[in-house]
């Protein structure tokens, strides 16, 4: 298992749309690995594989806060199979978009449907936190951050930030 260095904003690979995995063979299962060490080294709670570079739809997660017993969970192809007309609001952030944060309205509750290492699929439900998390997971897959569902001003206030700091570390 290795530590990926993590895709940051303005980065164009994180609004690539993510392919959908065709075969789940052993490169698969130790990207999963080197997602979840990524992600637990951060620390983050969520993480894309667009976020280490590769664009293919796979989340690793664990909502487990504070003291909770760790909940790992990887999927392969999670989709969204439906969403709950209750909201509710948490304040996100982004490993891809470090030190920044803001509130963020989604459905409540979620349905997600996924496959895991070997192939087999699931269907389950989530709220709460986790519902959140499989979110803003799914939209990665799909180019999206959560900067976009915040408004305009802020959005590019923080898009500005983080290309300033990016010329300053590539040396232009
Ligand atoms: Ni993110």
């Amino acid at each position: 298992m290795s530590i990926r260095p993590l895709v940051i904003l303005p980065d164009p690979l994180l609004r690539l749309v993510s392919d959908t995995v065709v075969n789940t063979d052993s490169t698969i299962k130790t990207l999963i690995e080197d997602m979840f060490e990524t992600m637990y080294e951060a620390p983050g709670v969520g993480l894309a594989a667009v976020q280490i570079g590769v664009t293919q739809r796979i989340v690793t997660m664990d909502p487990a806060r504070g003291d909770e017993e760790k909940a790992p969970l990887a999927l392969i192809n999670p989709e969204i199979i439906w969403s709950s007309d209750t909201t509710s609001e948490y304040e996100e952030g982004c490993l891809s978009i470090p030190e920044f944060y803001g509130v963020v309205t989604r459905p409540e509750k979620v349905g997600v449907r996924y496959i895991d290492l070997d192939g087999k699929a699931f269907e389950r439900e989530m709220d709460g936190f986790a519902a959140t998390i499989i979110q803003h997971e799914i939209d990665h897959l799909e180019g999206r951050l959560f900067i976009d569902h915040l408004s305009r001003l802020k959005r590019e206030r923080v898009l500005k930030k983080f290309q300033k700091l990016a010329r300053r570390e590539g040396g232009e």
